[in-house]
């Protein structure tokens, strides 16, 4: 590959590379250049930061493509318009209008949902608008959500899984006039950060080949991307920053957290700011989930390195039907848990750059209890081959539950299962009442508006969301891909 290919490859079309610097660009595509892509391993791209598109007026065009995913080494993926493992930042004010084309060119039926938006059910991407080989979709809707980061997928069904893991993910920056106010790092300091992990064939290729015990564990990958790249690195100043993190991997919980083990402050979730900045010391993301923080530089030396890294922690699956502990590596890919290392920073320049931290955050209003007329209960389980919602597998077709158009109910996740389940809503935003069982508390990182939650195997919790937006048929689904596609889905009518 020569060196102007290589930069176009890494950069996308207009994308821009942060930190690393043009130098060690240019010297990491003159190495890839030569060195064989085992040794050119050894060292990360710069954090390829997506190109932003305004969502009004925008075409995304499915297709199958190839990218440069780590130093020398070039994967076959499938894209929205980008030449990347994954997509551009859409961008759109609170209020502002989505008009979105959606052009298929690959070789399969597809539909992109808009994960965390609220739009009419016509532009919800649900799995039964999916279009065939060469049809397009438009959508048009009006974005009226609290700045937040939400995020972009296909929706295809049993087809969720490979379109998302093989690069047909990006996200959704929505802001507001509460965000403006507020003052914090913009620009180069706030790095969009869309985590995944992937299995890689011996030529550091994405490969997707789920086997059985995949399917019912997920796909777990061996090696973190982060924006579409494997393992990358990028220069800091001695600044604050803020990171807006995504979980957009199959199966994979992180754990994310500082490798110097300082705190990170948390400030935002899934769908809006908490109503204060919280110090912890990591942030659980399961697929779908996301966390808005500060990261505070600004008295490291020059020179220092530290990781944006995924702590190891116990499994959450079961033993249950034989098919959790017991039978992990079987799949392949590192079991639940593994620590992984997802981003390099290097303190590369000193700045003296004065910040303030607001003491309080224009988060939602609440969903109370107090509000709900009704209350419903959903089972998780997973049983030899099946994945299912109160035993049924997903009918696209069938309406499970009916809800009255403005009411207020609240939902029961109960996971009896050997494995863990992150719970998606479409529709609306909730709010986490309690969690029984298992970890046994609402997380620091559930305080806020949420659209996913991680249930635990043997955890039970319920959640308080007012159905007041559009009617129409909506989705609650598991956010593991494969118990996705596998039918842990069902349709809800609001009406
Ligand atoms: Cu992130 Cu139904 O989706
Ligand atoms: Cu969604
Ligand atoms: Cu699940």
């Amino acid at each position: 590959m020569r060196r102007r290919e290589c930069l176009r490859a890494i950069t996308g079309s207009g994308g821009l590379l942060v930190g690393g610097g043009a130098g060690a660009l240019l010297s990491a595509c003159d190495t890839l250049a030569t060195a064989a892509p085992a040794d050119a391993l050894a060292a990360g791209l710069p954090l390829r930061v997506p190109r932003t598109l305004d969502m009004d007026g925008l075409v995304l065009t499915a297709r199958r493509g190839s990218a440069l995913v780590a130093p020398g080494v070039s994967s076959p993926v499938w894209t929205l318009g980008e030449e990347a493992a994954s997509g551009a930042t859409l961008s759109v004010r609170s209020g502002g209008r989505a008009r979105v084309q959606l052009i298929n060119e690959l070789d399969e039926a597809t539909i992109v949902h808009w994960h965390g938006l609220r739009p009419p059910e016509h532009s919800d991407g649900h799995p039964r608008f999916a279009i065939a080989p060469g049809a397009s979709y438009s959508y048009d809707f009006e974005v009226n959500e609290p700045a937040s980061l939400y995020w972009y997928h296909p929706h295809a069904h049993m087809r969720t899984a490979v379109q998302a893991y093989m690069g047909m993910a990006g996200l959704i920056v929505v802001r507001d006039e509460a965000e403006d106010a507020l003052g914090l790092p913009a620009g180069v300091r706030e790095l969009p950060l869309l985590i995944q992990d992937k299995r890689l064939d011996g030529s550091g290729a994405l490969i997707y080949a789920a086997s059985g015990h995949d399917m019912m564990e997920g796909y777990l990958g061996d090696v973190p991307f982060v924006n579409g790249v494997r393992s990358p690195v990028v220069d800091v100043d001695t600044a604050l920053y803020r990171l807006r993190v995504l979980n957009g991997s199959n199966a994979r919980i992180f754990r994310v957290a500082r490798s110097d083990g300082r705190p990170l402050k948390l400030i935002g979730g899934d769908a809006g700011f908490l109503a204060a900045p919280v110090d912890v010391p990591y942030v659980d993301l399961a697929t779908g989930e996301r966390a808005d923080l500060l990261v505070d530089f600004s008295d490291l030396p020059v020179g220092t390195r530290l990781h944006l890294r995924s702590l190891q922690f116990p499994s959450p699956s079961g033993g249950g039907m034989g098919m959790g502990m017991g039978m992990r590596g079987m799949g392949g890919g590192l079991p639940q848990g593994a620590q992984m290392d997802l981003l390099e920073f290097r303190v590369a320049r000193e700045v003296s750059e004065p910040h303030v931290i607001p003491g309080t955050l224009p988060a939602a209003t609440p969903v109370l209890r107090s509000e709900a007329t009704r209350e419903r209960a959903f089972r998780f389980d997973s049983m030899m081959m099946n994945h299912t919602i109160n035993s049924r597998m997903y009918d696209m077709e069938r309406i499970d539950e009916r809800i009255p158009l403005g009411s207020t109910e609240v939902w029961t996740f109960i996971n009896d299962s050997a494995f863990p389940h992150p719970v998606h809503m479409h529709a609306v935003h909730f709010h986490v009442l309690s969690r029984t069982g298992g970890r046994g508390q609402v997380l620091p990182w559930e305080s806020g508006a949420k659209d996913t939650v991680l249930i635990h195997p043997g955890e039970r919790v319920e959640v308080a969301a007012r159905f007041d937006r559009h009617p129409g048929v909506f989705m609650l689904h598991c956010h593991n891909l494969e118990h996705e596609d596998m039918g842990m889905m069902m349709n809800f009518l609001i009406e």
